[in-house]
Protein backbone atom coordinates (compact mmCIF):
# COMPACT_ATOMS: atom_id res chain seq x y z
CA UNK A 1 0.00 0.00 0.00
CA UNK A 2 2.78 2.12 0.87
CA UNK A 3 4.54 1.44 -2.41
CA UNK A 4 1.28 2.60 -4.90
CA UNK A 5 0.69 6.42 -2.69
CA UNK A 6 2.22 8.07 -5.98
CA UNK A 7 -0.13 5.89 -8.01
CA UNK A 8 -2.97 6.72 -5.71
CA UNK A 9 -2.20 10.21 -5.58
CA UNK A 10 -2.53 10.07 -9.74
CA UNK A 11 -5.57 8.03 -9.58
CA UNK A 12 -7.64 10.99 -7.57
CA UNK A 13 -6.56 13.60 -10.11
CA UNK A 14 -7.24 11.03 -12.82
CA UNK A 15 -10.42 9.10 -11.77
CA UNK A 16 -12.42 11.41 -9.47
CA UNK A 17 -13.82 15.00 -10.44
CA UNK A 18 -13.04 18.66 -9.00
CA UNK A 19 -16.10 19.34 -6.45
CA UNK A 20 -16.40 22.50 -8.63
CA UNK A 21 -17.26 21.32 -11.81
CA UNK A 22 -18.66 17.65 -11.23
CA UNK A 23 -22.70 17.46 -11.11
CA UNK A 24 -24.74 18.04 -8.87
CA UNK A 25 -28.00 16.12 -7.72
CA UNK A 26 -29.86 19.66 -7.78
CA UNK A 27 -29.13 19.42 -12.10
CA UNK A 28 -31.38 17.47 -11.89
CA UNK A 29 -34.26 17.93 -10.28
CA UNK A 30 -37.05 20.11 -9.92
CA UNK A 31 -35.70 23.80 -8.77
CA UNK A 32 -37.90 24.52 -5.74
CA UNK A 33 -35.90 28.29 -5.66
CA UNK A 34 -38.37 28.73 -8.47
CA UNK A 35 -41.52 28.62 -7.56
CA UNK A 36 -43.12 29.14 -10.88
CA UNK A 37 -41.75 26.43 -12.53
CA UNK A 38 -41.43 24.13 -9.35
CA UNK A 39 -44.78 22.92 -9.25
CA UNK A 40 -44.86 22.44 -13.06
CA UNK A 41 -41.69 20.29 -12.88
CA UNK A 42 -42.88 18.00 -10.18
CA UNK A 43 -46.31 17.71 -12.47
CA UNK A 44 -43.93 16.56 -14.99
CA UNK A 45 -42.30 14.09 -13.23
CA UNK A 46 -44.87 12.36 -12.06
CA UNK A 47 -46.85 12.14 -14.62
CA UNK A 48 -43.83 9.88 -16.73
CA UNK A 49 -43.05 7.87 -13.36
CA UNK A 50 -46.50 6.88 -13.46
CA UNK A 51 -45.24 4.61 -16.84
CA UNK A 52 -43.03 2.66 -14.63
CA UNK A 53 -43.51 -0.65 -14.18
CA UNK A 54 -43.42 -2.42 -10.82
CA UNK A 55 -40.50 -4.44 -11.07
CA UNK A 56 -38.01 -1.62 -12.53
CA UNK A 57 -39.65 0.77 -9.97
CA UNK A 58 -38.89 -1.96 -7.32
CA UNK A 59 -35.09 -2.49 -8.92
CA UNK A 60 -34.72 1.29 -8.35
CA UNK A 61 -36.04 1.32 -4.98
CA UNK A 62 -33.25 -1.58 -3.92
CA UNK A 63 -30.93 0.22 -6.08
CA UNK A 64 -31.57 3.47 -4.50
CA UNK A 65 -30.84 2.02 -0.56
CA UNK A 66 -28.35 0.18 -1.68
CA UNK A 67 -26.27 3.92 -2.33
CA UNK A 68 -28.09 5.01 0.49
CA UNK A 69 -25.98 2.62 3.01
CA UNK A 70 -22.67 4.55 2.03
CA UNK A 71 -21.88 5.14 5.63
CA UNK A 72 -21.35 1.03 5.55
CA UNK A 73 -18.98 1.62 2.56
CA UNK A 74 -16.87 4.23 3.94
CA UNK A 75 -16.29 2.87 7.10
CA UNK A 76 -15.53 -0.22 5.33
CA UNK A 77 -12.53 1.04 2.73
CA UNK A 78 -11.62 3.01 6.16
CA UNK A 79 -10.83 0.19 7.95
CA UNK A 80 -8.39 -1.49 5.22
CA UNK A 81 -4.74 -2.37 5.89
CA UNK A 82 -2.85 0.08 5.17
CA UNK A 83 -5.59 3.12 5.36
CA UNK A 84 -6.96 2.58 8.86
CA UNK A 85 -3.27 3.31 10.04
CA UNK A 86 -2.36 5.99 8.22
CA UNK A 87 -2.51 9.92 8.69
CA UNK A 88 -5.61 11.74 7.41
CA UNK A 89 -3.51 13.39 4.54
CA UNK A 90 -2.55 9.96 3.03
CA UNK A 91 -3.53 9.87 -0.70
CA UNK A 92 -5.30 6.42 0.33
CA UNK A 93 -7.49 8.34 3.18
CA UNK A 94 -7.65 11.29 0.16
CA UNK A 95 -8.88 8.29 -1.97
CA UNK A 96 -11.51 6.93 0.57
CA UNK A 97 -13.24 10.40 1.30
CA UNK A 98 -13.34 11.94 -2.29
CA UNK A 99 -14.83 8.42 -3.35
CA UNK A 100 -17.53 8.65 -0.67
CA UNK A 101 -18.11 12.17 -1.56
CA UNK A 102 -18.72 11.14 -5.10
CA UNK A 103 -21.19 8.65 -4.30
CA UNK A 104 -22.79 10.68 -1.79
CA UNK A 105 -24.51 12.42 -4.79
CA UNK A 106 -26.25 8.88 -6.06
CA UNK A 107 -28.58 7.79 -2.87
CA UNK A 108 -29.50 11.38 -2.73
CA UNK A 109 -30.06 12.18 -6.24
CA UNK A 110 -32.28 8.88 -6.38
CA UNK A 111 -34.10 9.27 -3.08
CA UNK A 112 -35.59 12.47 -4.09
CA UNK A 113 -36.58 11.20 -7.26
CA UNK A 114 -38.19 8.91 -5.51
CA UNK A 115 -39.56 11.08 -2.98
CA UNK A 116 -41.09 13.73 -5.70
CA UNK A 117 -42.65 10.97 -8.03
CA UNK A 118 -45.16 9.73 -5.74
CA UNK A 119 -44.88 6.35 -6.86
CA UNK A 120 -43.15 5.07 -3.56
CA UNK A 121 -43.76 4.47 0.31
CA UNK A 122 -41.44 6.99 1.69
CA UNK A 123 -42.05 5.83 4.90
CA UNK A 124 -41.18 1.72 4.20
CA UNK A 125 -37.91 2.55 1.98
CA UNK A 126 -36.27 5.30 5.05
CA UNK A 127 -36.97 2.52 7.24
CA UNK A 128 -35.58 0.03 4.46
CA UNK A 129 -31.99 2.02 4.42
CA UNK A 130 -31.64 2.50 8.08
CA UNK A 131 -32.39 -1.17 8.68
CA UNK A 132 -29.47 -2.22 5.91
CA UNK A 133 -27.19 0.78 7.41
CA UNK A 134 -27.76 -0.76 11.05
CA UNK A 135 -27.52 -4.33 9.94
CA UNK A 136 -24.15 -3.92 8.47
CA UNK A 137 -22.66 -5.75 5.72
CA UNK A 138 -20.45 -8.88 5.56
CA UNK A 139 -18.94 -9.95 2.45
CA UNK A 140 -15.64 -12.20 4.22
CA UNK A 141 -13.10 -9.89 2.72
CA UNK A 142 -11.33 -9.04 5.86
CA UNK A 143 -9.04 -5.76 6.01
CA UNK A 144 -7.15 -7.21 3.04
CA UNK A 145 -6.85 -4.78 0.72
CA UNK A 146 -6.08 -7.29 -1.89
CA UNK A 147 -9.24 -8.74 -1.84
CA UNK A 148 -11.27 -5.70 -0.79
CA UNK A 149 -9.79 -3.81 -4.46
CA UNK A 150 -10.57 -7.03 -5.92
CA UNK A 151 -14.63 -6.55 -4.79
CA UNK A 152 -15.06 -3.14 -5.59
CA UNK A 153 -13.59 -3.71 -8.82
CA UNK A 154 -16.72 -6.26 -9.46
CA UNK A 155 -19.35 -3.84 -7.32
CA UNK A 156 -18.43 -0.68 -9.35
CA UNK A 157 -19.26 -2.86 -12.55
CA UNK A 158 -22.63 -4.61 -11.21
CA UNK A 159 -23.72 -0.89 -10.39
CA UNK A 160 -22.55 0.48 -13.93
CA UNK A 161 -24.50 -1.66 -15.47
CA UNK A 162 -27.78 -2.27 -13.28
CA UNK A 163 -28.03 1.83 -13.51
CA UNK A 164 -27.20 1.85 -17.06
CA UNK A 165 -29.82 -0.82 -17.26
CA UNK A 166 -32.64 1.10 -15.57
CA UNK A 167 -31.90 3.88 -17.97
CA UNK A 168 -32.65 2.38 -21.19
CA UNK A 169 -36.20 0.85 -19.61
CA UNK A 170 -36.79 4.30 -18.18
CA UNK A 171 -36.58 5.49 -21.45
CA UNK A 172 -38.61 3.10 -23.05
CA UNK A 173 -41.47 2.90 -20.60
CA UNK A 174 -41.05 7.14 -21.02
CA UNK A 175 -39.49 8.20 -18.09
CA UNK A 176 -36.99 10.25 -19.96
CA UNK A 177 -35.77 12.41 -16.79
CA UNK A 178 -35.23 8.64 -14.86
CA UNK A 179 -33.22 7.68 -18.00
CA UNK A 180 -30.74 10.70 -17.60
CA UNK A 181 -30.42 10.55 -13.97
CA UNK A 182 -29.26 6.72 -14.00
CA UNK A 183 -27.34 7.60 -17.01
CA UNK A 184 -25.56 9.96 -15.17
CA UNK A 185 -24.94 8.19 -12.34
CA UNK A 186 -23.77 4.70 -14.49
CA UNK A 187 -20.81 7.05 -15.55
CA UNK A 188 -19.72 7.28 -12.56
CA UNK A 189 -19.92 3.65 -11.58
CA UNK A 190 -17.85 3.22 -14.83
CA UNK A 191 -15.13 5.49 -14.03
CA UNK A 192 -14.78 4.44 -10.45
CA UNK A 193 -14.62 0.80 -11.27
CA UNK A 194 -11.79 1.67 -14.00
CA UNK A 195 -10.11 3.26 -10.91
CA UNK A 196 -10.26 0.15 -8.67
CA UNK A 197 -9.20 -2.28 -11.44
CA UNK A 198 -5.95 0.33 -12.06
CA UNK A 199 -5.39 -0.33 -8.87
CA UNK A 200 -5.50 -4.34 -8.65
CA UNK A 201 -3.51 -4.04 -12.09
CA UNK A 202 -0.94 -2.09 -10.34
CA UNK A 203 -0.78 -4.88 -7.82
CA UNK A 204 -0.25 -7.33 -10.13
CA UNK A 205 2.86 -5.67 -10.96
CA UNK A 206 4.45 -6.50 -7.18
CA UNK A 207 2.62 -9.71 -6.03
CA UNK A 208 0.69 -11.41 -8.60
CA UNK A 209 0.85 -14.76 -6.42
CA UNK A 210 -1.08 -13.47 -3.46
CA UNK A 211 -3.45 -11.06 -5.62
CA UNK A 212 -4.57 -14.44 -7.59
CA UNK A 213 -4.99 -16.74 -4.79
CA UNK A 214 -7.07 -13.73 -3.23
CA UNK A 215 -9.05 -13.21 -6.38
CA UNK A 216 -9.75 -16.93 -6.59
CA UNK A 217 -10.60 -17.01 -3.20
CA UNK A 218 -12.98 -14.27 -3.65
CA UNK A 219 -15.01 -16.29 -6.32
CA UNK A 220 -15.04 -19.64 -4.83
CA UNK A 221 -17.04 -18.10 -1.70
CA UNK A 222 -18.92 -15.78 -4.60
CA UNK A 223 -19.51 -12.05 -4.47
CA UNK A 224 -21.51 -11.14 -1.86
CA UNK A 225 -23.33 -8.20 -3.11
CA UNK A 226 -23.84 -4.90 -0.52
CA UNK A 227 -27.62 -5.14 -0.15
CA UNK A 228 -27.16 -8.62 1.11
CA UNK A 229 -28.59 -7.66 4.37
CA UNK A 230 -31.46 -5.76 2.83
CA UNK A 231 -35.50 -6.13 4.74
CA UNK A 232 -38.50 -4.22 5.37
CA UNK A 233 -40.58 -3.90 8.26
CA UNK A 234 -41.52 -7.12 9.94
CA UNK A 235 -38.21 -9.18 8.58
CA UNK A 236 -35.07 -11.24 9.68
CA UNK A 237 -32.22 -9.71 8.40
CA UNK A 238 -31.74 -10.14 4.51
CA UNK A 239 -35.15 -11.08 3.94
CA UNK A 240 -35.68 -9.21 0.92
CA UNK A 241 -32.55 -9.95 -0.62
CA UNK A 242 -34.04 -12.97 -2.69
CA UNK A 243 -37.20 -11.21 -3.75
CA UNK A 244 -35.21 -7.60 -4.54
CA UNK A 245 -32.74 -10.04 -6.66
CA UNK A 246 -35.52 -11.88 -8.27
CA UNK A 247 -36.58 -8.63 -10.01
CA UNK A 248 -33.72 -7.50 -10.91
CA UNK A 249 -33.26 -10.83 -12.72
CA UNK A 250 -36.79 -10.56 -14.17
CA UNK A 251 -36.63 -7.27 -15.32
CA UNK A 252 -32.57 -8.11 -16.93
CA UNK A 253 -31.41 -5.14 -14.77
CA UNK A 254 -29.06 -7.50 -13.31
CA UNK A 255 -28.47 -11.11 -13.97
CA UNK A 256 -26.44 -14.29 -13.64
CA UNK A 257 -25.11 -14.42 -16.76
CA UNK A 258 -24.03 -10.42 -15.83
CA UNK A 259 -22.14 -12.06 -13.05
CA UNK A 260 -19.97 -14.42 -15.63
CA UNK A 261 -19.48 -11.62 -17.61
CA UNK A 262 -18.15 -8.92 -15.45
CA UNK A 263 -15.79 -11.99 -13.89
CA UNK A 264 -14.71 -12.58 -17.77
CA UNK A 265 -13.98 -9.02 -18.16
CA UNK A 266 -11.90 -8.60 -15.09
CA UNK A 267 -9.97 -11.77 -16.20
CA UNK A 268 -9.27 -9.96 -19.47
CA UNK A 269 -8.76 -6.56 -17.86
CA UNK A 270 -6.03 -8.04 -15.79
CA UNK A 271 -4.47 -10.38 -18.76
CA UNK A 272 -4.58 -13.32 -16.61
CA UNK A 273 -3.90 -15.79 -19.55
CA UNK A 274 -0.75 -13.87 -20.00
CA UNK A 275 0.36 -14.20 -16.40
CA UNK A 276 3.94 -16.01 -16.67
CA UNK A 277 6.67 -16.66 -13.58
CA UNK A 278 4.15 -17.43 -11.19
CA UNK A 279 4.47 -20.28 -8.18
CA UNK A 280 2.40 -22.83 -7.80
CA UNK A 281 -0.27 -21.32 -6.07
CA UNK A 282 -0.10 -18.56 -8.33
CA UNK A 283 -0.41 -20.95 -11.27
CA UNK A 284 -3.15 -22.86 -9.61
CA UNK A 285 -5.29 -19.83 -8.98
CA UNK A 286 -4.58 -18.52 -13.11
CA UNK A 287 -5.93 -22.06 -14.54
CA UNK A 288 -9.12 -22.67 -11.73
CA UNK A 289 -10.16 -18.10 -12.49
CA UNK A 290 -9.04 -18.17 -16.76
CA UNK A 291 -11.60 -21.25 -16.58
CA UNK A 292 -14.52 -19.94 -14.20
CA UNK A 293 -16.43 -17.89 -16.28
CA UNK A 294 -17.22 -19.87 -18.78
CA UNK A 295 -18.47 -22.11 -16.16
CA UNK A 296 -20.72 -19.70 -14.71
CA UNK A 297 -21.75 -19.16 -18.12
CA UNK A 298 -22.93 -22.37 -18.93
CA UNK A 299 -24.95 -22.27 -15.57
CA UNK A 300 -26.42 -19.16 -16.10
CA UNK A 301 -27.89 -20.05 -19.03
CA UNK A 302 -30.18 -22.50 -17.66
CA UNK A 303 -31.50 -20.55 -15.12
CA UNK A 304 -35.36 -20.21 -15.24
CA UNK A 305 -36.63 -16.50 -14.56
CA UNK A 306 -38.27 -16.30 -11.58
CA UNK A 307 -41.73 -15.82 -11.33
CA UNK A 308 -42.86 -14.90 -7.51
CA UNK A 309 -43.63 -11.63 -7.51
CA UNK A 310 -43.69 -10.45 -4.49
CA UNK A 311 -45.78 -7.15 -3.18
CA UNK A 312 -43.00 -4.51 -1.51
CA UNK A 313 -44.08 -2.54 1.69
CA UNK A 314 -42.34 0.03 -0.65
CA UNK A 315 -44.41 0.09 -3.74
CA UNK A 316 -47.25 -1.60 -1.87
CA UNK A 317 -50.07 -3.18 -4.28
CA UNK A 318 -49.19 -4.69 -7.64
CA UNK A 319 -51.34 -3.46 -10.49
FE1 LIG B 1 -22.96 4.59 -6.53
FE1 LIG C 1 -19.83 3.24 -7.17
Amino acid sequence: MRAMTDFVTESVQKFLKPIETNWQPTDFLPDSQNPDEFYIQIKELQAAAKGLSYDVLTVLVGDTITEEALPSYESWLSRLEGIHEEAETNPWKVWVRLWTAEENRHGDLLNKYLYLSGRVNMREFERSTQYLIADGFNIETGQDPYRNFIYTSFQELATNISHRRVATIAKQQGDSLLSKINGVISADEMRHAKAYMSFIKKIFEFDPNEVLVAFEDMMRKKIVMPAHFLRETGMDVGGLWGHFTDAAQRTGVYTAIDYANILKDLVSEWNLEGLTDLNEAGEKSRDYLVKLPMRLLKISERMVNPVNEYEFKWIGVRN
